[in-house]
C-alpha cells in the first residue's frame, strides 16, 4: 500500500511518513536508507547537517533501485550557519554530502534568539527555493512567535515546521497556529524518541513504546506499539519519521495501512497528554548559535 501524500503550500507533495536517521552514523544510515527504498517502500528520508550522515544518506539513495526523482529528501541547516552567506554555504555543502543538485525541503533546524540573524537566514532559503535548488523552505522547532515574526517579514511562508510532537506532547498552539497559516507540522521523536537523548533541562527517557495504554491498543489491533504510534500521527494529518536502523523496524514502521485508530484507542492515547520533553524546549536553548 502506497504511503498518502500531502500537498506543501509551495505544491510540492510530501509522503506522509518517511524515515528519520537522527543518531545513526553514515554506514547504518546508508543500509538503513537502501533498505527503506528498496525493500520497505518509503520514498521520504530525513537528514540534517548536524546529523553528520548526509553522505550516508547520499550513499544510500544511489545504492537503492529508486530513482533521485521518486524521493522526497530533507535536510537542515545547523545553527552554526545562520546568517546570510554561511547559510547559503553550508547548503552547497549539503548538496554536495548528499551528492544531489536539490533537494525537496530545506529547513532550519532550531530558531535564533538574535532575531536579524534569523530573518537573515531565512532570506537565504528563500534565494535557495527560488534558484530550485531546494522545492519547499520551512523551519524546525519554531514556536508560533517564531513562525509569526517570519510571517511578518519574510515573503514566503514555510512549508512546513517540524517540532517534536507525540502523545505526551501533542503541540495544540503550533498546530493551531499552522493550521490557520498553511503551515504542515511534521512530529520528531515521533515514538517517544531515543531512550538516552535526554538534553535540555526539561527532556526524560522514551516511556511511549512500553506504554501500558499504547500496549493494550496495539494488541486489541494486533498490531506493535510503534505502529499504533505512527497511526496516530497519520489520523491526526501530521507528517511523521519514525527513525530506526534496524531493518525489521523500518519495515513494521511504515506497515500502518491496514489498521484504524477508533474514537476509544483515540481517547484513551488523548490522556498520555502530560507535556514531557524528550528534547530541549527551544525558547531554553540557543543552539550553536554563531558567535
Ligand atoms: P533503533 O534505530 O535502534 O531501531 P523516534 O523516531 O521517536 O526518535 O524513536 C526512535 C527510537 O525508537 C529509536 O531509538 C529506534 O531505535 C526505536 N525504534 C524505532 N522503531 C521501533 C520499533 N518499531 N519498535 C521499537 N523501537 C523502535
Amino acid at each position: 500500500m502506497t504511503t498518502p501524500t500531502i500537498t506543501l503550500n509551495s505544491g510540492t507533495t510530501i509522503p506522509q511518513l518517511g524515515l528519520g536517521v537522527w543518531q545513526a552514523s553514515n554506514d547504518e544510515t546508508e543500509n538503513a536508507v537502501r533498505y527503506a527504498l528498496d525493500d520497505a517502500g518509503y520514498r521520504h528520508i530525513d537528514t540534517a547537517a548536524a546529523y553528520g550522515n548526509e553522505e550516508g544518506v547520499g550513499r544510500g539513495i544511489r545504492a537503492s533501485s529508486v530513482p533521485r526523482e521518486d524521493i522526497f529528501l530533507t535536510t537542515k541547516l545547523w545553527n552554526s550557519d545562520q546568517g546570510y552567506e554561511r547559510a547559503l554555504a553550508a547548503f552547497d555543502a549539503s548538496l554536495q554530502r548528499l551528492g544531489t543538485d536539490y533537494v525537496d525541503l530545506y529547513l532550519i533546524h532550531w530558531p535564533l534568539q538574535d532575531s536579524e540573524r534569523l530573518l537573515r537566514t531565512w532570506d537565504a532559503l528563500e534565494e535557495i527555493a527560488a534558484s530550485g535548488r531546494a522545492k519547499a523552505i520551512g523551519v524546525c522547532n519554531f514556536e508560533p512567535h517564531h513562525l509569526r515574526l517570519l510571517l511578518e517579514a519574510g515573503k514566503t511562508v514555510p512549508a512546513v515546521d517540524q517540532v517534536e510532537l507525540h502523545p505526551h506532547l501533542p503541540q495544540p498552539a503550533i498546530r493551531s497556529y499552522a493550521d490557520d497559516h498553511g503551515i504542515h507540522v511534521e512530529s520528531w521523536s515521533p515514538l517517544g524518541g531515543t531512550s538516552n537523548s535526554g538534553w535540555g533541562k526539561d527532556s526524560k527517557p522514551n516511556t511511549l513504546l512500553d506504554d501500558p495504554i499504547i500496549a493494550r491498543i496495539a494488541d486489541r489491533h494486533s498490531k506493535t506499539p510503534a505502529q499504533v504510534l505512527v497511526r496516530w500521527h497519520l489520523q491526526n494529518g501530521l507528517i511523521v519519521i519514525p527513525k530506526s536502523v534496524h531493518t525489521e523496524r523500518i519495515a513494521q514502521n511504515i506497515d500502518v495501512f491496514d489498521f484504524e485508530l477508533d474514537e476509544l484507542d483515540l481517547s484513551e492515547i488523548a490522556t498520555l497528554d502530560d507535556g514531557t520533553r524528550v528534547g530541549a524546549h527551544p525558547d531554553d536553548m540557543n543552539l550553536g548559535a554563531p558567535e
